[in-house]
């Protein structure tokens, strides 16, 4: 196993969070342990070899495979089921009242495989029925690692990530492949867009959100990046719009401008 040196994981880790916001400086050993059969496969001897080949890199390729290395991707259909009925109990029944437009859009922001976002289309299937076809819903779902994004769009998973998906769901939103696994059929696929986009940037959109989820994402980021992003997201939300977060993470309630509603919960002022 090649090990980092105390320069070289200064350089790594300080690379990433100037650049993604993860904060690897507890990760040593996950660093080391990820990236070795990348170094072997490059021919490196050393950290150091790794580094150069990946700052003279332009075609972006090297920094996707470090990304997809160093990302935590876990995610599952169903997760944090709270804010799935929260949508169904609350957001959808108020929107049926106030919004005469019927268009909504939600951001699935550090979106990994898609379990999240999908799981939203399909509760707002569920709860629409054959009413869904007079509104229009913009899913975006963004993330930094292409990996993710490809598979996200496959919509092809292992039967452990829709455990808890009723047999109802599976049935009316999922076929099964010859291959055992599970594919989310087109009707809810062809809803979102999957993106590449780092939360670090400072992104603007042409038109603003209703609802974003950045769940279990900015526990990887420090208190003032993760402030600074929170900043971002008031910026391109609607007004009343909401923030979930995941139930483990929590916003600095003397500081933001957010409401707290309920548990990872947020909402920016009508
Ligand atoms: C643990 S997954 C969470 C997936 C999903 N939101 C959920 O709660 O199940 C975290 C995701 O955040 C993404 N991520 C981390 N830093 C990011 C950044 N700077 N910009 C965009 N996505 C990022 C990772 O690639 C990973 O797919």
């Amino acid at each position: 196993m090649i090990k980092l040196t105390d320069q070289e994981f200064e350089t790594l880790t300080t690379f990433v969070k100037r650049n993604y916001g993860i904060n690897l400086e507890k990760k040593r050993v996950l660093l080391e342990g990820r990236l070795n059969s990348v170094l072997i496969e490059k021919g490196c001897k050393t950290f150091s070899d790794y580094i150069k080949i990946l700052q003279a890199d332009r075609s972006g390729i090297e920094l996707s495979v470090l990304l997809n290395k160093v990302t935590t991707n876990h995610t599952f259909f169903m997760r944090e089921p709270k804010h799935f009925e929260f949508l169904k109990n609350t957001i959808l029944p108020e929107q049926e009242k106030i919004n005469t437009r019927k268009q909504y859009n939600i951001w699935s922001a550090g979106c990994s495989v898609g379990a999240e976002v999908y799981t939203t289309a399909m509760t707002l299937h569920d709860y629409f029925g054959v009413k869904k076809s007079s509104w229009r819903f913009k899913m975006l779902a963004t993330d930094i690692s292409q990996n993710v994004l490809g598979k996200a769009k496959e919509g092809i998973y292992q039967e452990d990530l829709i455990k808890d998906v009723s047999p109802a769901w599976k049935n009316s939103y999922f076929k099964k492949l010859p291959d055992g696994q599970y594919q989310v059929q087109d009707s809810i696929r062809k809803d979102v867009e999957f993106r590449v986009l780092n939360l670090m940037d400072n992104f603007t959109f042409p038109t603003k959100f209703n609802l974003i989820f950045c769940r279990n994402v900015m526990i990887y980021f420090d208190q003032e990046t993760r402030n600074q992003l929170i900043n971002r997201f008031y910026n391109v939300l609607e007004p009343g719009g909401y923030l979930f977060i995941g139930h483990s993470e929590t916003i600095q309630r003397e500081t933001t401008k957010f409401n707290y509603i309920a548990p990872a919960i947020y909402r920016k002022e009508a």
